[in-house]
């Protein structure tokens, strides 16, 4: 019941279906909650529908609003991610006093996050980006909760982000402070890059099972449930099996059959991908997945394509000379060491930000985090864990004993995808790409001393040797001999 005698311990701003779920999360958990949108009518609206649920405070002004706070204050801004978030802050930060809270629950662009987080500093308020996953449902229920900022901000608001997180199985709330500014946000948009790729490999998956050997969609659906009891027990391989069940109500054919096939993104995997490149880190798989998207999208080249381009002499399944139950098999495989990839890769530039930006994140306590609650939850993340637990420095996730055993078993059967998939000419970009990043990185030699030698031959650009030390160049337009530069 709303009540105009007491404060509220957090507040909301904006309430569309996150913010409202937010509103309602910590109200369920016993919190007296003062909720704010610009369009007073939502705010009715939310008062109306859920009033009567929690102990809501709504206020008709930003002033109003903030009045309503418990001190320090501690408001969560839950609006479209831009200029509205910054439109907010400074609403927020102008109607508090020092030491209160602001928090930015949206998908925003962590540089932005950084730059805000100074200006709040400077006006003595608190910031707070924090990444939330989970979707609607999480928001309501529990989700995964990555909030960045200043440490004594985690000191108020901690408890109460704790009380509304999801809780992994051995009772740990998804939450935990992350580190200084914007690594909140960063992760959160790394791990929104790993969704990205985790999706596309299940689609790939599909693709194969689907066009390769001839499954219907209600078939895959149960391959898939199948799957999620093991290794690859996931909220995406779960829902996927869902999608695959659903039938189309006007068609009666799988809904899958009739919905569009050109994916859209609103932008954080395309961040991951552009940071990555920034700090020279390969995330193919994440890449691979964000330009999967961009090519389903392209529908009029693919129209002008299908068809039309040469194929090249295609080994229908049969031709393939293994059994429906192997192929499932190692398409499961293949699906499990692209996903190890993908999961290796995001917290190999998890590891180059906190690097480049001083944030000392813990990826150990990271996959903590995201073993509940969001939509990337898994249970290999507790191996995850176990491993950067074990070896907080780990220079790559593959290398982990636990997951370098797994390997062992997978690659055969990854290989044997990725030639089927060629054979029958069958896109699996993730899948492919993903191995190609396992062998180079395997490799004892890599073509780059080719490149180094073109670049020192074009442009002198210089070289490395493998026998000593020092910066050489060849006169490749002169004798050809060979100077030692430093
Ligand atoms: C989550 C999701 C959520 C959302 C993204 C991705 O963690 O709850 O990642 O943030 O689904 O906005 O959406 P796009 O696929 O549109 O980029």
């Amino acid at each position: 019941m709303s009540s105009e005698s007491n404060l509220a311990q957090i507040g909301v701003v904006g309430l569309a279906v996150m913010g409202s779920n937010l509103a309602r999360n910590f109200a369920s958990r016993g919190h007296t909650v003062a909720v704010y949108n610009r369009s007073t009518e939502k705010t009715t609206r939310f008062m109306e529908d859920f009033g009567e649920t929690g102990n809501f405070l709504p206020a008709e002004t930003i002033e109003e609003f903030v009045s309503r706070l418990e001190r320090p204050r501690r408001a969560i801004i839950m609006v479209q991610a831009g200029a509205a978030t910054d439109a907010v802050i400074n609403q927020l930060a102008d109607a508090m006093d020092d030491g209160d809270v602001i928090i930015d629950g949206g998908n925003s662009l962590f540089t932005d996050t950084i730059r805000r987080e100074k200006e709040m500093a400077q006006r003595n308020r608190h910031f707070v980006g924090a990444g939330i996953s989970g979707g609607e449902e999480g928001a309501l229920r529990g989700p995964a909760i990555m909030p960045g900022g200043p440490k004594e901000s985690w000191e108020s608001l901690g408890p109460l982000l704790e009380s509304i997180a999801a809780v992994a199985p051995d009772g740990t709330p998804c939450v935990d402070h992350i580190g200084p500014d914007g690594s909140g946000h960063y992760v959160k948009m790394v791990h929104n890059g790993i969704e990205y790729a985790d999706m596309q490999v299940i689609g790939e998956a599909y693709q194969l099972l689907r066009f390769g050997a001839g499954l219907e969609p209600a078939e895959i659906a149960e391959i898939f449930a199948e799957w999620n009891k093991g290794d690859l027990d996931s909220y995406l391989i779960e829902i996927t099996a869902e999608v695959l069940r659903q039938v189309d109500a006007e068609t009666g054919k799988p809904l899958v059959d009739v919905i569009l096939d050109a994916a859209g993104q609103k932008g954080t995997g395309r961040w991951t991908v552009k940071q990555a490149l920034d700090l020279g880190v390969p995330t193919t798989a994440i890449g691979e997945a964000v330009f999967a998207r961009a090519l389903s999208s392209s529908l009029d080249q693919r129209k002008a394509a299908q068809g039309n381009l040469p194929s090249g002499t295609l080994a229908g399944f049969e031709e393939l000379g293994i059994s429906r139950e192997d192929f499932i098999e190692r398409v499961r495989k293949a699906l499990y060491a692209s996903k190890l990839v993908a999961y290796a890769q995001g917290f190999d530039e998890i590891r180059a930000g906190s690097e480049e930006y001083g944030w000392d994140i813990d990826r150990g306590r990271l996959a903590t985090i995201w073993r509940e609650g969001c939509i990337i939850r898994a249970a290999f993340l507790d191996r995850i864990k176990e491993a950067y637990d074990k070896d907080p420095a780990l220079t790559s996730l593959l290398l982990d004993p636990y997951f370098h055993t797994e390997l062992s078993d997978l690659v055969d059967a990854w290989r044997d995808v990725v030639i089927y998939a060629t054979r029958q000419g069958l896109p699996a970009p993730v899948f492919t790409s993903s191995l190609a990043y396992y062998d180079s990185l395997r490799a004892e030699r890599l073509p780059a001393a080719i490149i180094q030698s073109q670049r020192d031959f074009f442009g002198a650009h210089t070289y490395q040797r493998v026998d000593k030390e020092g910066t050489f160049h060849t006169e490749w337009s002169g004798d050809r001999s060979e100077t030692k530069l430093n």
